[in-house]
């Protein structure tokens, strides 16, 4: 059936109308004109996939990875890169309308938009090693993937060699080349093939590390952060460096800074240097513990965290924090965690989303009491329909 795609949906999806019914139609480009297979048929909806482009939108590009096709990694490699980019900011830009209307968007592109991840992680299925299809559990079976880092894909034919048959594998990196293997099965796994990579640094299997060490180091900006396996970390370094740079600048002198969801300290040591004092509230221990070892080694002593859910141990701070950073997961901000803001009335909140939606929900929620107008969108997760936002509230 042919169908003209009109515009994408928030996941990346081509959208276009057949009987007046919408229709969704992944790996498609507004202006494809495309000829689809129905696959899911529901009273509001259908869910298509191309069996042949008949025309090609001009925005449409080769995409540069030879899994594109069947794997769900990143749809729009089939968009031109600076059409991603505009994609990126309109969906953000027709969510936050509802919010205010007279937002700036700043759009910091990705300087490397291929290789770029520093962590992936694979599935492994009856054997094979790869990730899932487009909205399925499907196993698409990769041996590279073209938005990692060259060290994860130097590591990615060795995987194999474990014979895993069912389970997960993490490979984490950094810019030095180094690398860690994170592997969850119930099997026996037998990991010393391994050792063949020259840059492994460490093995963990089923949350223990059975070989070298369970942290890599990573150099941000001039900063050097000790990252454990289980901390979180920015999985694009190049990009991070930028958003970093950017939260430091928005910070006023002598500032006492509250750094919500913290992780190994990232964003609560760059602006150390220009604030008073900061404190880092972070859940999970290993990386309260990085947090607390990243300060001393890059001598910075203005700079404290504690462990615990934000929503708990948000009640019982000093009120003395003028400064808010909240870099929340994908799930955004807690009720108890808005009534605080309400409670304490921090002067300026630096809000670093990775999700627009609840970032829109959010700031409905902020906007009575706080100003805000630009919003800097960068490109962390290039050929994929996710983008990391940064918005500066002022109290008014
Ligand atoms: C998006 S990351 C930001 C980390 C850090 N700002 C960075 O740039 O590396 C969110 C962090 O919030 C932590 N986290 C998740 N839920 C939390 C909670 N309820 N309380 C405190 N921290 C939480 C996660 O462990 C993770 O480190």
């Amino acid at each position: 059936m042919e169908i003209k795609i009109e515009r994408m949906d928030h996941l990346g999806n081509g959208i276009g109308y057949l009987d007046g019914k919408i229709t969704f139609v992944p790996k498609t480009v507004p202006g494809d004109i495309v000829d689809i297979k129905i696959t899911k048929e529901h009273s509001h909806f259908l869910r298509g996939s191309v069996q042949k482009i008949i025309r090609p939108s001009e925005n449409r590009a080769e995409a540069f990875c030879p899994f594109y096709a069947n794997c769900g990694g990143c749809l729009l490699q089939n968009l031109s890169y600076a059409a991603s980019l505009t994609y990126k900011k309109n969906k953000v830009a027709d969510l936050l309308s509802k919010v205010k209307e007279d937002l700036t968007y700043e759009m910091v592109a990705n300087p490397k938009c291929q290789n770029y991840r520093n962590k992936i992680t694979l599935k492994v299925k009856n054997g094979q090693i790869g990730y899932y299809a487009v909205a399925s559990n499907d196993l698409v079976k990769i041996t590279s993937c073209a938005i990692a880092s060259p060290q994860i894909n130097a590591v990615l034919p060795e995987l194999s060699k474990l014979n895993i048959k069912d389970g997960e594998i993490v490979i984490r990196t950094n810019q030095a080349k180094e690398c860690l293997i994170i592997i969850s099965s119930k099997e026996k796994i037998r990991w010393e093939p391994l050792l063949n990579i020259p840059t492994l640094k460490g093995i963990i299997i089923n949350d223990a590390l059975v070989w070298g060490q369970d942290y890599l180091m990573e150099k941000i900006n001039e900063l050097t952060f000790k990252i454990n396996y289980r901390s979180f970390f920015q999985v694009n370094s190049a990009v991070a460096a930028l958003l970093f740079q950017k939260v430091a600048a928005s910070i006023k002198p002598n500032s006492q800074v509250l750094d919500l969801y913290s992780g190994v300290g990232t964003l609560a040591l760059s602006v150390a240097g220009k604030a008073k004092a900061v404190l880092g509230i972070e859940i999970v221990a290993d990386a309260v513990t990085n947090a607390l070892e990243n300060a001393k080694l890059n001598k910075i002593n203005n700079v404290t965290f504690k462990t615990g859910p934000v929503e708990q141990l948000i009640k019982n701070i000093p009120s003395c924090y003028d400064t808010w950073i909240v870099d929340p997961p994908r799930k955004g901000l807690d009720e108890i965690t808005h009534q605080a803001i309400l409670k304490y009335k921090p002067q300026q909140i630096i809000y670093v989303s990775c999700d627009p939606q609840t970032l829109q929900r959010d700031l409905n929620l902020l906007k009575n009491s706080y100003d805000f107008s630009q919003v800097t969108l960068f490109d962390m997760f290039s050929y994929t329909y996710h983008v990391e936002s940064l918005v500066v509230l002022t109290r008014k």
